[in-house]
C-alpha cells in the first residue's frame, strides 16, 4: 500500500503512561476495546492503565486477567500498574518486575478508595526497588477545606471551588512529603499528575531523564484548560488533582521546556455523563482525554506555548525511557513501528460525535483544532485510516523495566 504522506508529519506513537480504562469492573464507563480504540484514533500506540478497577489490581493474579483481557481486546500495546494496599507488600516484592510497569500508590483520595497511608509509603520505599508512582494529595488538607467550605456554603458548592478544596497546599504538603522519603530511602518516585506551580521548586531539571531519581508528570487537562473553564464546564472538568489557575497552568507548560516535568500522559478517567450530574460532592471526579490529547498538545505547538520537540519528548520519548519499556516483535535490528501520521493543518471541530469512548463525550467538544490524526500504526500495522479502524487488533503487552 502506497500512502501520500506529502505535507503530513510522521510522528513516534504517543504512550499514554497513566489511564483508566475501568476494565474489569467498571465497564459501564469504559473498557479495554472502547478506550484502546479511541486511544489509536488519537495517535496513541501503547498505553499504561491503572489498579482502581474492581476487582482493584493489588495481585498478581488480578495482574494476570488484565493482561489476558488486553491481550484479547487492546487495539494498541499496553501495560499496567500493581496498586499498593496496607498489606499487599509481599506480593507486589514477590511480582515479575517486567510484566507491570510499577506500584501505584494512592496517597491521596480519589476514584476507586485505594488510598494508603505514609507507614505503607515507607515500607515500600525501603523494601521493594520498584519504580512508585504516587497520586500525591495531603487527605487531612483536604478534609479540612471540605468541612470549612461545607460549614460556609452547604451543598451548593459551585464546582469552580473544586480546586481549593483539592487545594494548591494539599498537592504540595503530599509531593514534598514523598520527595523527602524518597530521597531519604533512595527510591525512584514518579508524581503523577502534577497540577500547581508550587510543586515546581521540588524537582530538577538539570539532570538527563535516565539519571533522575524523582520524576514527574503532568496530564493535557491541566496544560489546556484552567480555573476560568469551571464556569463552562462544571463538574465535566472535577478531577483529582483539581485543575488550577491560569498561573499554574502556564507555569506546567513551562516546567516542559525546563525539564521539571519529564511525561505528559492523560491521566484518561471517563465517567457517564450522567454520573457528572447532581451537587458537588457526590460527582465523580476525572475527565475523559486520551482520544485527543496529541490533537490537543500540537494546537499549543501552533499556539507557540510549547514546542514540537518538548511534545514528542514527553509523549513518546521520556515514558519509553522512564518505564524501561521494550517489546517483543523484535526483528533483527530494531523494533516494528509505532507511528502516527498528521495532518497538521486540517481544521475541525471536537464534538461528542466525534468521541469513541464509551461515554461518548468530552470536555473538549466544541474546541477547533488544526491537527488531524490521518494514519495510526501499531506493530508496523495500519490500524487507523482516515477515520476508520483497520480489522484486526494487534496489540501487544510491553515488557518494562528491561536494563
Ligand atoms: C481518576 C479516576 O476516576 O479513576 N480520577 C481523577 O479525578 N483523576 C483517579 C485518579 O487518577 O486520581
Ligand atoms: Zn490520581
Ligand atoms: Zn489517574
Amino acid at each position: 500500500q502506497v500512502i501520500d504522506a506529502s505535507d503530513l508529519w510522521l510522528l513516534p506513537g504517543v504512550i499514554d503512561s497513566h489511564v483508566h480504562f475501568r476494565d474489569p469492573g467498571l465497564t459501564h464507563k469504559g473498557d479495554i476495546e472502547s478506550e484502546s480504540k479511541a486511544a489509536l484514533a488519537g495517535g496513541v500506540t501503547s498505553f499504561i492503565d491503572m489498579p482502581n478497577t474492581i476487582p482493584p489490581t493489588t495481585s498478581i493474579a488480578a495482574l494476570e486477567e488484565k493482561r489476558k483481557t488486553a491481550s484479547e481486546k487492546a487495539w494498541t500495546n499496553f501495560g499496567f500498574f500493581l496498586g499498593a494496599t496496607p498489606d499487599n507488600l509481599n506480593e507486589l516484592i514477590q511480582a515479575d518486575n517486567q510484566r507491570f510497569a510499577g506500584i501505584k500508590i494512592y496517597y491521596g483520595s480519589t476514584t476507586g478508595n485505594m488510598m494508603v497511608n505514609k507507614e505503607v509509603v515507607q515500607k515500600l520505599m525501603t523494601s521493594s526497588n520498584h519504580l512508585l508512582v504516587v497520586h500525591a494529595e495531603d487527605d487531612a488538607v483536604i478534609q479540612r477545606n471540605m468541612a470549612s467550605y461545607r460549614e460556609q456554603f452547604g451543598e451548593e458548592l459551585p464546582f469552580s471551588y473544586h480546586p481549593m478544596i483539592r487545594s494548591v497546599e494539599a498537592c504540595y504538603k503530599a509531593t514534598s512529603a514523598l520527595v523527602e522519603m524518597a530521597m531519604r530511602h533512595r527510591s525512584r518516585l514518579h508524581i503523577a499528575h502534577v497540577s500547581t506551580a508550587n510543586e515546581l521548586a521540588l524537582f530538577d531539571g538539570s539532570k538527563p531523564l535516565a539519571e533522575k531519581q524523582i520524576t514527574a508528570e503532568t496530564c493535557v487537562p491541566y496544560l489546556w484548560f484552567d480555573q476560568r473553564d469551571y464556569d463552562r464546564l462544571g463538574a465535566r472538568l472535577k478531577s483529582n488533582p483539581a485543575i488550577k489557575s491560569e498561573n499554574d497552568r502556564k507555569a506546567l507548560l513551562q516546567a516542559l521546556a525546563s525539564n521539571k516535568i519529564d511525561t505528559i500522559a492523560t491521566d484518561h478517567a471517563p465517567h457517564l455523563l450522567d454520573e457528572k450530574q447532581g451537587s458537588y460532592f457526590n460527582v465523580p471526579s476525572g475527565i475523559p482525554s486520551v482520544q485527543y490529547a496529541l490533537p490537543v498538545m500540537l494546537e499549543l505547538v501552533r499556539n507557540g506555548q510549547v514546542s514540537i520537540e518538548k511534545v514528542l519528548e514527553k509523549m513518546c520519548y521520556a515514558p519509553a525511557t522512564l518505564f524501561r519499556i521494550h517489546r517483543r516483535g523484535y526483528i533483527r535490528k530494531g523494533f516494528y513501528a509505532d507511528m502516527v501520521l498528521v495532518d497538521p493543518n486540517n481544521p475541525w471541530t471536537i464534538s461528542d460525535e466525534t468521541t469513541l469512548s464509551k461515554c461518548r463525550w468530552s470536555p473538549f467538544a466544541g474546541t477547533q483544532l488544526h491537527a488531524r490524526i490521518t494514519h495510526t500504526f501499531v506493530n508496523g500495522k495500519i490500524k487507523f485510516e482516515n477515520g476508520a479502524v483497520h480489522d484486526q487488533r494487534n496489540g501487544q503487552a510491553l515488557l518494562f523495566n528491561v536494563k
